[in-house]
């Protein structure tokens, strides 16, 4: 299991303090908000939390394709004796890949879907940070379809993507009583 300094070091070494390493930070340090909201009423994995989040999208060290960085993150990871947090690299990707989706992509031929209160809230809390800022999954879906027109195989599935997001979303809503857009846009004091 790699620790925070670990996950720290490998995403400084591979991102080379690239811009798009802000928006893991950002997505670390939101998805750990989250995770504490959620702690008293389930059991939280906090310090995978953390390193998945962290690391999540490594693969943009090799492309920003929406799809294939996920790939290049899982071959890294995988590489480097990471599994749980190479899952993450892949599985966060439109909120999961069916296994012939995976495999056309060059992953083994099985479903790559977040596993686990905290792969969800990796691919979730991914879904509402634009950047490094809070969004709302609606604002950043919208930007996903803007950004990608050139892209029908990713266009075709953020339908579903959303959908999944979204009843994850509502389901540890209703188990935490408030907004989890709210605790993403919330600024630490
Ligand atoms: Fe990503």
């Amino acid at each position: 299991m790699l620790s925070r300094e670990e996950s720290i070091r490998l995403l400084a070494e591979y991102g080379q303090g690239a811009g798009w390493t802000r928006h893991c930070h950002a997505v670390a340090e939101m998805a750990a908000r989250v995770g504490k909201v959620l702690a008293p009423r389930r059991a939280v994995d906090a310090a995978f939390l953390w390193s998945a989040a962290l690391l999540h999208d490594i693969g943009r060290c090799e492309t920003h394709d929406p799809i294939r960085h996920g790939v290049a993150g899982y071959r890294l990871l995988t590489a480097l004796g990471h599994a749980r947090e190479a899952h993450v690299c892949a599985a966060h990707i439109l909120f999961g890949l069916d296994a012939a989706e995976a495999a056309q992509f060059g992953l083994p031929g099985r479903d790559f879907v977040p596993e686990g209160l905290e792969e969800k809230l990796v691919a979730l809390v991914d879904f509402l940070v634009e950047v490094d800022r809070p969004t709302t999954l609606a604002q950043r879906f919208a930007s996903l379809r803007r950004r990608n027109t050139d892209n029908a195989f990713f266009l075709e599935r953020l339908d579903r993507a959303q959908d999944a997001a979204r009843r994850f979303m509502t389901g540890i809503e209703t188990e935490m009583g408030v907004s989890v857009e709210g605790i993403v846009a919330t600024r630490e004091v």
